[in-house]
């Protein structure tokens, strides 16, 4: 996508599919820029007092996603902060738009079995998460599959995070804003 950066805030958005790193990447941008990062599934839990899992149990996927697109309303209007978004809130035709409006969206993809990988070794995919992916490996490519064009569709800039450290991809990120910044600066 053209890069348009006079109508940009300064705000960050992370997407992409779960496990590909986007909470510990939104720390390391911010922390880089000299931000506050968020994470909005953390926001959402810490509202409504209840774990992302928990809203799946009782509200059902419609009702998360009710809630996740009222917390990213309210999270597009800051500025100075990097967001790592769930890994569906693309689904909703109104959140792509919203991030495309507020945000310089960064896509962080991994290769299916790398983000099937860190799922499994991540605790809090038992205890916390839903059982979206009770379907294993192919459900994760079946919903990686699904989803990329929705990715892509909001996307600016796209960093690939396999065989990478964080702090290396984090740099890239801050790097590759920062250029975009560069010619509209003084001097
Ligand atoms: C979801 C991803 C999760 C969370 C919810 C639904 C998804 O976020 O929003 O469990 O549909 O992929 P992470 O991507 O941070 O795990």
């Amino acid at each position: 996508m053209q890069a348009d950066t006079t109508r940009w805030p300064p705000l960050i958005a992370l997407i992409g599919p779960r496990g590909s790193g986007k909470s510990t990447i939104a720390r390391l941008v911010a922390e880089r820029l000299g931000w506050s990062w968020l994470d909005a599934d953390d926001v959402l839990e810490r509202q409504s007092g209840r774990a992302v899992r928990q809203i799946f149990e009782e509200d059902g996927e419609a009702g998360f996603r009710a809630l996740e697109a009222t917390v990213l309303r309210e999270l597009c209007r800051l500025q100075a902060h990097v967001l790592a978004t769930g890994g569906g809130a693309v689904l909703r035709e109104d959140n792509r738009a919203l991030l495309r409006r507020s945000a310089w969206v960064v896509w962080l993809s991994a290769n299916i079995d790398t983000l099937w990988q860190r799922m499994q070794d991540d605790a809090r995919t038992t205890d916390r998460r839903p059982p979206l992916l009770g379907g294993g490996r192919s459900e994760v490519e079946r919903v990686v599959h699904a989803r990329a064009s929705l990715y892509a569709a909001c996307a600016n800039f796209a960093a690939s995070t396999e065989g990478r450290r964080p702090s290396e991809i984090a740099a890239e990120i801050a790097a590759a804003w920062a250029a975009l910044l560069k010619p509209y600066s003084p001097g």
